[in-house]
C-alpha cells in the first residue's frame, strides 16, 4: 500500500523540501502549515504524489491538531509516517525575553510536538513487521547550550525526551526518532529571526556550510524507508559537524 504520510510545517523550508522528497516517492500526503500550504501541494503533485491534502493547523492548538487527526481518520483510516516540523526560534538575550516569548516558543515547538506526535500515534497500527514511523525534527541545539536562544534550546531538548519516550512505549510496534539538524538555509535562520552575528557563528562549523532543505529531507525519507528499520529513540544530525554528541 502506498505510505500515507503527514508533513507539518509543509509550507516553506525543511517541511517544503520533506513534501516533494516524499511526494518522489509516490507518498500519499496530508500537508499541514499555519495557512493552508497550497503552494508545496500544487508542487508536490507535480512531483508525483499520488494524493495530496492540504490543510491549515495551528499545532500548538489541541483542538486545531484534533481536527487534523480526524481529517487524516475520515481520508484515509490510518497514518504510516509523521514529519513533524513546524517549529520557531527566538534570539534574545534572557533578560531581555519576555515570559509570553518563552510560552511562545514551547507552546509551538514542544507542546505543538506532543500533540501531533500523540495524534499521529494514534492514528497508528503497530506492526514490528512493518512499523509506522515517527518523525520530530529537533535541532543539534537539542544537545547543547546556546547563549541567547535558552526558550529554543529548552524546547528542543524537550522534543527529545518526547521522542526517547515514545520510542520505548510503543517499540516494537512503532518507530519513533528526531533529526537534529545543524544550520539549514531556510527563512528561519533569516534576518527577522537570527541577527547577522548569530548566522556568522553558525558557519564557524566543520564544514563551514549551512546544509539546505533537501539534505534534510532525504535524512526523513532514510528514516521512513528499510534503511530506517533498526532506528528507534534516536536523534540523527545532518549538523555539518556542528555538535558531536
Ligand atoms: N533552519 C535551521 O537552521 C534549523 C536547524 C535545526 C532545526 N530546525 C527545525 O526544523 C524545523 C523546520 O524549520 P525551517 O528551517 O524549515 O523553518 P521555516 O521557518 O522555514 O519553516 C517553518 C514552518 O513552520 C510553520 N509553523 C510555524 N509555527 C507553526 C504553527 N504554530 N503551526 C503550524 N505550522 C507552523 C511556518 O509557517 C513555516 O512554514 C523547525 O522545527 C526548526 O526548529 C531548523
Amino acid at each position: 500500500m502506498t505510505s500515507r504520510i503527514l508533513i507539518t510545517g509543509a509550507g516553506r523550508g525543511i517541511g517544503a523540501a520533506t513534501a516533494l522528497a516524499f511526494a518522489g516517492q509516490g507518498g500519499r500526503l496530508i500537508l499541514a502549515d499555519l495557512d493552508t500550504p497550497e503552494a508545496t501541494a500544487e508542487a508536490s503533485r507535480k512531483a508525483g504524489a499520488a494524493e495530496v491534502l492540504p490543510m491549515s493547523c495551528d499545532v500548538s492548538d489541541a483542538a486545531a491538531v484534533a481536527a487534523l487527526r480526524d481529517e487524516v481518520q475520515s481520508a484515509w483510516g490510518g497514518l504510516d509516517v509523521l514529519v513533524h516540523c513546524a517549529g520557531i526560534i527566538h534570539e534574545a538575550p534572557l533578560l531581555e525575553t519576555p515570559v509570553a516569548e518563552f510560552d511562545r516558543v514551547i507552546a509551538v515547538n514542544l507542546r505543538g510536538s506532543f500533540l501531533v506526535g500523540q495524534a499521529a500515534i494514534g492514528l497508528m497500527t503497530p506492526d514490528a513487521a512493518n512499523p509506522p514511523r515517527v518523525i520530530l525534527i529537533a535541532s543539534d541545539m537539542a544537545y547543547c547550550g546556546r547563549e541567547t536562544f535558552s526558550p529554543y534550546v529548552a524546547s528542543k531538548h524537550g522534543v527529545l525526551g518526547l521522542v526517547r519516550s515514545w520510542a520505548k512505549e510503543f517499540a516494537p510496534g512503532i518507530l519513533v526518532n528526531a533529526i537534529c539538524p545543524g544550520p539549514i538555509d531556510t527563512e528561519m535562520l533569516g534576518a527577522d529571526n537570527m541577527s547577522a552575528e548569530w548566522r556568522a557563528k553558525e558557519l564557524a562549523i566543520p564544514l563551514a556550510r549551512f546544509g539546505t532543505p533537501v539534505e534534510i529531507a532525504a535524512v526523513a525519507c532514510f528514516l521512513a524507508g528499510d534503511g530506517g528499520r533498526y532506528f528507534t529513540g534516536q536523534g540523527l544530525g545532518p549538523n555539518g559537524g556542528s555538535v558531536m554528541p
